[in-house]
């Protein structure tokens, strides 16, 4: 049979396979994963061989009873009107992302052979299932991702990623921290630090930030600097100022902690000893300070709680005429 010819009768069946999915669905199992309309499909074997003879059909006679497996339906992979989708007009559905399943159901199921079988446990190099994802997501997510260090430490898409379901957590601005929190522990921690970046209270998330699947930036962060990540936000630090704080200007992690803090605003110290880790403790030379140098031995006003921002309250920069020393 010609090709041309059998595309148009396999999008009958395919529509047939998803409506029958979903039925499934409600029906709680009930029911046949059988073609209903149209002659008889060719043979998916004959046009690609290695698969399956009849798509999915054949995939759910066995698998269907896993709810697990089931909820790809629920899924936006599973859109049947999606020609670019796996179970879209002439999709390889079930096998698009699993593989040749043939051999698999010549066994009766008793072999994977053949099959993508994702996670990082499973015996398909990780290389051939992220490449199997990528065959269709190469335009939006292949850029970037063979120089990321997630594919430089072979961690599957399907870590991340849960395509079995209607909602991928991963997604979720609310829960994508728990799916990151499986590889990075010490880092999802500092957000427990009183003084955080709201991640935890789902008002942003750590893709706000950083781009999982790679990027130009150290540490995968979405803009080319760090400064330039954080003043997408933080506008009013972005500068040019009349005056610059130099240490700003070149990195706000010179003071900040990107992630959390037990300081107020994220600080890596609290002021003075913050400043004073870049700033003589002895400075303001033109100005007379110290407990000697004032009538009544009244304390250091230099140190006084809050310290040195009481008075150097442009810390980011100035664009006051006389603003040279950062106070106003
Ligand atoms: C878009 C890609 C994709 C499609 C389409 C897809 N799967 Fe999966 N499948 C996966 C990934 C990734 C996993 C790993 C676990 C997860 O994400 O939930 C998986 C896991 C599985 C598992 C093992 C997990 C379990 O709970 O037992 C089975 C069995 C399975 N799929 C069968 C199917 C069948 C049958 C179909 C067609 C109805 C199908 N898959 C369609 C990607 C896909
Ligand atoms: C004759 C029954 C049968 C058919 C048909 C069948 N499977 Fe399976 N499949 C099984 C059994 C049994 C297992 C092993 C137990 C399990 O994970 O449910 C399995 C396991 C799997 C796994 C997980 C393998 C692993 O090592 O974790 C995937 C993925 C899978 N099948 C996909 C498919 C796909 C795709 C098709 C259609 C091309 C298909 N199966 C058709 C019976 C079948
Ligand atoms: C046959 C092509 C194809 C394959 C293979 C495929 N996808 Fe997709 N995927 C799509 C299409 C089409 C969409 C819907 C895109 C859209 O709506 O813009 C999609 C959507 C997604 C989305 C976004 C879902 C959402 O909520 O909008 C994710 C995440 C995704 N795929 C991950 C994967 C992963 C991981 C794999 C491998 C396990 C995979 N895809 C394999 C075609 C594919
Ligand atoms: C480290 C975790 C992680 C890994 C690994 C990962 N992703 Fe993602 N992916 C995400 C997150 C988080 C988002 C949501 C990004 C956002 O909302 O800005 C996403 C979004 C997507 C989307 C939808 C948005 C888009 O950019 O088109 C697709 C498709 C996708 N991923 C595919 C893949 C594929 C294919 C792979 C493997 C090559 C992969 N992902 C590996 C975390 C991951
Ligand atoms: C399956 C494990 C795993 C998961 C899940 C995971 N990562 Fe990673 N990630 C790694 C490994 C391994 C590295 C490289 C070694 C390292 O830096 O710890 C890495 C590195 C990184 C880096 C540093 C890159 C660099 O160049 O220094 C960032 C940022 C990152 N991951 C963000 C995320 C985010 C955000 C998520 C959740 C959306 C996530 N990761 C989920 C394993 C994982
Ligand atoms: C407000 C922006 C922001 C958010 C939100 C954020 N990060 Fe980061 N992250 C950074 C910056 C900035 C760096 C340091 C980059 C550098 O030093 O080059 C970094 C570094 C990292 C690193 C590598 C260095 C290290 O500290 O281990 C990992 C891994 C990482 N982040 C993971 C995450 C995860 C996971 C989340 C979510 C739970 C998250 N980040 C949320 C900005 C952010
Ligand atoms: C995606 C937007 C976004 C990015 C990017 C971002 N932030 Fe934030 N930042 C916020 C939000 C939202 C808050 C919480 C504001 C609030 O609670 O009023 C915050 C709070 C802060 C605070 C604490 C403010 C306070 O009053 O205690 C500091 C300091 C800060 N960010 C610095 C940074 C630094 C440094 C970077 C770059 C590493 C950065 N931010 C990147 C959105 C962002
Ligand atoms: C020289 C140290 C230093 C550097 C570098 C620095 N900051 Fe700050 N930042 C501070 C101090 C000190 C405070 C606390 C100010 C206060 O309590 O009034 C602060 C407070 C903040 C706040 C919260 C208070 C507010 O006014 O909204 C944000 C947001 C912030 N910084 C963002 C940034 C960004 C973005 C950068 C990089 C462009 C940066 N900082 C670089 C010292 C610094
Ligand atoms: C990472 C090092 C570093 C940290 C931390 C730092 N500074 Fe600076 N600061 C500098 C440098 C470098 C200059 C530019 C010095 C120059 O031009 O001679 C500067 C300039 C200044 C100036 C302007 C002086 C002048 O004459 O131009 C003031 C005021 C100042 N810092 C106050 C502070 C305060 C207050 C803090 C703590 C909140 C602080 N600095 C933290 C490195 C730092
Ligand atoms: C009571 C207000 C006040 C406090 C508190 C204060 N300063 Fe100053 N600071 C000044 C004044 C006034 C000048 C001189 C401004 C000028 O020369 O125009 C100055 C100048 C400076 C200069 C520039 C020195 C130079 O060579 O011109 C630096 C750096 C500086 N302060 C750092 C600090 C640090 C670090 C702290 C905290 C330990 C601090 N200041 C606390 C008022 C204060």
């Amino acid at each position: 049979m010609k090709r041309a010819g059998g595309s148009v009768a396999r999008q009958g069946r395919v529509a047939a396979t998803v409506l029958t999915g979903m039925a499934l669905l409600a029906a709680a199992g009930a029911g046949h994963a059988t073609t209903s309309a149209g002659p008889p499909p060719p043979s998916h074997s004959a046009a690609t061989p290695g698969y399956s003879a009849h798509g999915a059909d054949t995939c759910l006679l066995c698998h269907r009873t896993n709810a697990h497996v089931m909820a790809i339906f629920r899924s936006p992979h599973a859109r049947p009107a999606d020609p670019r989708g796996p179970f879209g007009p002439g999709g390889l559905q079930c096998e698009a992302c699993h593989g040749p399943g043939g051999a698999h159901v010549k066994a009766f199921g008793r072999k994977p052979a053949g099959l993508v079988v994702f996670g990082a446990h499973s015996a398909t190099p990780i290389a051939r299932q992220n490449a199997t994802c990528l065959t269709c997501h190469k335009a939006t997510v292949g850029h970037a991702w063979p120089a990321s260090a997630h594919a430089a430490n072979s961690v599957s898409c399907a870590e991340c990623h849960k395509v079995h379901g209607a909602v991928d957590p991963v997604r979720v601005q609310a829960t994508q921290a728990t799916v990151c929190a499986k590889c990075h522990q010490g880092v999802v921690a500092r957000f427990r630090e009183p003084y955080h970046h709201p991640v935890p209270e789902g008002t942003m998330t750590c893709s706000s930030c950083h781009d999982p699947h790679g990027s130009t930036a150290d540490a995968m962060l979405v803009k080319a600097t760090t400064n330039e990540t954080c003043t997408s936000c933080h506008a009013r630090f972005r500068g040019p100022f009349l005056w610059e704080h130099q240490p700003v200007t070149d990195n706000c992690e010179n003071c900040h902690r990107p992630h959390g803090s037990a300081q107020p605003a994220l600080l890596k110290e609290s002021p003075p000893i913050l400043c004073q880790s870049c700033h003589d403790a002895a400075g303001h030379p033109a100005v007379p300070y110290g407990p000697q140098g004032l009538p009544g031995g009244m304390p250091n006003p230099y140190l006084l709680v809050g310290g040195c921002i009481n008075c150097h309250s442009r810390i980011h920069g100035s664009n006051s005429p006389s603003g040279r020393a950062l106070m106003r």
